[in-house]
């Protein structure tokens, strides 16, 4: 027997009718959605794909260094947080010294303006038979500056800046004593500058190294006293002439 379409009744419309109806509506409407729509786990997919691979692509150009672009926090690295729980030491000068390599056990430490420093993570350039190894143990700050490292391995700052003061080769140089102190004042100003300027650099340079980090400070026993420490040969002869400048201007 065919089978003949029939209109829907309003029984049938009562019984089944508005529910089914919207149930297949409903149906179909979620149907759409899933062909159509993105989910909260499509985007999360997507996110840990793209980490994972910023993550391989940064171990593959840092030559397996690193997953973070060489960014490591100071939390992941051990003997920066033993350091951190331990807190800063503070050593006098020949407390200092024991910090030069001669004994393993022991950190090797640097020091700048007073300012320890851990530099163990490069045993090659500070350890003995290093070629900085005259850097460790001690505060030597001076030598940083004038580059003389055999006379100069000490934190005794007074007179450094003479330096950066021009020689006075001139003799008979047209000005007043009144301009010739005036300038000197300005030259002596420019050259204290200088010297500050080369201190903090080094500072900086130990404090941002991402494999050496701030140990403590020295206190001095006893600080520095009498004479002042003479301009070593190297610092004396890279000092700027008098005639040299007044041809130049
Ligand atoms: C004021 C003068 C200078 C100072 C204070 C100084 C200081 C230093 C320091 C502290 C380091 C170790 C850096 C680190 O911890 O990674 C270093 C490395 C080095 N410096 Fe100098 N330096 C000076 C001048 C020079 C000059 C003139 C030369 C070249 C003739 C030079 C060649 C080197 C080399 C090759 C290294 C790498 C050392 C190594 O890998 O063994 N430096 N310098």
């Amino acid at each position: 027997m065919s089978e003949l379409r029939q209109r829907p009744t309003a029984t049938s419309k009562s019984s089944n009718g508005p529910d089914k109806e919207s149930r297949s509506r409903q149906h179909s409407s979620n149907e759409t959605d899933q062909d159509h729509g993105i989910s909260l786990l499509d985007i999360i997919r997507v996110i840990v794909t793209l980490i994972i691979a910023c993550c391989g692509l940064s171990y593959y150009m840092t030559s397996s260094e690193s997953v973070l672009w060489g960014y490591r926090p100071w939390y992941t690295r051990w003997p920066v947080v033993k350091q951190w729980v331990q807190g800063p030491v503070t050593l006098t000068p020949s407390q200092l010294s024991l910090y030069n390599g001669t004994d393993a056990t022991l950190p090797l430490y640097v020091a700048v303006n007073g300012t320890i420093f851990d530099v163990s993570a490069n045993r090659m350039i500070y350890g003995p038979g290093g070629s900085y190894n005259f850097f460790a143990g001690r505060d030597a700050t001076r030598a940083f500056v004038t580059g003389c490292f055999k006379e100069d391995l000490t934190s005794d700052m007074r007179g450094v800046e003479i330096m950066f003061m021009p020689v006075e080769d001139v003799e008979n140089e047209s000005i007043t004593s009144a301009q010739k102190k005036i300038r000197r004042e300005k030259e002596l100003r420019a050259a204290k500058a200088r010297v500050e300027g080369a201190v903090k650099r080094w500072t900086e340079f130990f404090s941002n190294h991402k494999k050496y980090f701030e140990a403590g400070r020295v206190v001095e026993d006893g600080g520095v006293v009498g004479e002042p420490w003479p301009l070593c040969e190297g610092a004396q002869k890279q000092r700027p002439k008098r005639s040299a400048m007044l041809e130049k201007s």
